[in-house]
């Protein structure tokens, strides 16, 4: 019986396998590399000027997420709460507090402000 396929239909599949094990290889380097916590940045925290606590403002006040995020609703980003969001409550609550100096300096000059 007369062959099929000719005979340097062998080294195709060698070349396949081999290319398998390449393109393995090179996934598995990749999720090796990227997957990890520090390529993701778990745990990554900005040092801050306000040392804002969602405990405080979420837990014991009773805070909605919307009232400083309105955006999180609309929008494929969230926002952070303007100075005005702030000095809503801060303008009589805790005024003297030095935590909020930031905040009453920002409302004071208009500067500083990253909400939107
Ligand atoms: C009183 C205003 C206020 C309220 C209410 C509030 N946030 Fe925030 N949130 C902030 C501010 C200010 C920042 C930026 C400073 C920071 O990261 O601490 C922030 C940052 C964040 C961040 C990004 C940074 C981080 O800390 O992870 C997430 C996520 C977040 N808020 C989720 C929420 C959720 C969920 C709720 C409701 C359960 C909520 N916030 C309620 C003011 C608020
Ligand atoms: C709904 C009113 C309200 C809003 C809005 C609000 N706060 Fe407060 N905040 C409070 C109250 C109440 C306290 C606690 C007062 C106390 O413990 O006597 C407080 C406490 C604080 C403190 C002091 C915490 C400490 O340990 O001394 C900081 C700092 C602060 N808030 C930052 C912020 C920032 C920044 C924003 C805007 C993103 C904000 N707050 C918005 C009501 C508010």
């Amino acid at each position: 019986m007369a062959n099929i396929f000719p005979k340097a239909t062998n080294l195709i599949v060698l070349k396949a396998l081999g290319g398998l094990l390449v393109v393995g290889g090179l996934v598995t380097v990749a999720i090796w590399y990227y997957f990890t916590p520090k390529y993701s940045r778990v745990g990554y925290q900005p040092v801050q000027p306000v040392a804002f606590d969602h405990k405080l403002h979420v837990s014991q006040l009773g805070l909605d997420c919307r009232y400083c995020h309105s955006y999180v609703e609309v929008s494929g980003h969230s926002n952070y709460p303007t100075t005005q969001t702030c000095m809503n409550c801060h303008r009589d609550i805790q005024k003297d507090n030095p935590k909020l100096k930031p905040v009453r300096d920002s409302w004071a000059t208009g500067k500083l402000d990253h909400g939107s």
